[in-house]
């Protein structure tokens, strides 16, 4: 299984998004306030459920430490709604980048903080909320960041966050079929592909093909890219089963995604979505 430092290492070099919105580097010259804002709007115009989302909870005055920050986006809309607003990333990079959009925006915060999930450097009780958007799907050890988490909590204080749903339609047919196959097809095929195409094909090489298909493999390589260490999908039971320390207060899934399936946006995303966002609360009975 990946460890820490190989899922730092990913992080750092592939900020979220950059393959998609373009490097802030070479695309947008380092000019941070437009990298920032072509990237909110590529992240909210094709997941406008997040803020959505993100309005069925109160963070008006709670003391909110979001896990995992990437390009801030959320942050700063945690911000805006009214949060007491701490965050904490792995990566220097992605500190450095929401440092400097929190400065742009003229915005406030308490702390922020390179760091991990299973190691908070925050103290017992601190938060009303923790919030982790697509993050601790990402987290092999995820134990010991459930029991961080609950540490840097409040009794009454809530873990809000989204992992990737086991019973989508991306999970259950794109990844586990549409593209497992489409993979074999373009192994056979001599023919020189560039992106990630070539990218999944090279890896498939190096472990071999059966191997590299295996889902248990796979399912790392497919939701962030080919090289990305680690991924999980998640659902009730295994949130349970991966948050001992927690109890579910309600969980709802969003985002209607299952490429190559062109099924983005359609209706159904309650059922199928591939996002799964759940509320947890400390237990108190251990
Ligand atoms: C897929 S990005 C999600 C970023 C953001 N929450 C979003 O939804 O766009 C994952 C982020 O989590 C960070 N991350 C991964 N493992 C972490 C850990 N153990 N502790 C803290 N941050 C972590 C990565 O550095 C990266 O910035």
């Amino acid at each position: 299984m990946a460890d820490e430092h190989e899922i730092q290492s990913h992080w750092q070099k592939n900020p979220v998004g950059e393959n998609l919105v373009g490097s802030l580097g070479e695309d947008f010259l380092d000019d941070h306030a437009n990298f920032f804002d072509a990237y909110d709007k590529w992240y909210y115009g094709g997941q406008e459920h997040v803020l959505k989302a993100l309005d069925k909870f109160d963070w008006r005055d709670k003391r909110v430490l979001e896990i995992g920050l990437g390009q801030g986006s959320d942050a700063e809309q945690l911000i805006r709604r009214g949060a007491d607003w701490s965050g904490v990333d792995l990566t220097a990079e992605s500190i450095r980048r929401v440092g400097e959009r929190l400065r742009l925006r003229g915005l406030h915060y308490r702390k922020l903080v390179q760091g991990s999930a299973t190691a908070l450097p925050f103290n017992n009780g601190d938060f009303d909320i923790v919030f982790s958007h697509g993050v601790l799907h990402h987290v092999p050890d995820i134990l010991s960041a459930q029991t961080q988490i609950r540490r840097v909590l409040k009794e009454d204080g809530r873990l809000i966050i989204m992992m990737y749903a086991r019973w989508s339609l991306n999970y259950q047919v794109a990844i586990k079929f549409v593209r497992r196959l489409g993979l074999m097809v373009l192994y056979v095929l001599p023919i020189d592909f560039s992106g990630i195409y070539a990218a999944h094909k090279r890896n498939a090489q190096r472990v071999g093909l059966v191997n590299y298909l295996k889902i248990k493999n796979f399912i790392h390589r497919a939701t962030d890219g080919p090289d990305n260490p680690y991924a999980k999908v998640y659902d009730r039971s295994t949130l349970q089963r991966d948050f001992p320390d927690f109890e579910l207060v309600r969980t709802f899934k969003r985002y209607m995604h299952a490429p190559p399936l062109p099924i983005h946006g359609l209706p159904g995303e309650s059922v199928f979505g591939w996002h799964l966002w759940a509320e947890l609360k400390p237990r108190h009975d251990g």
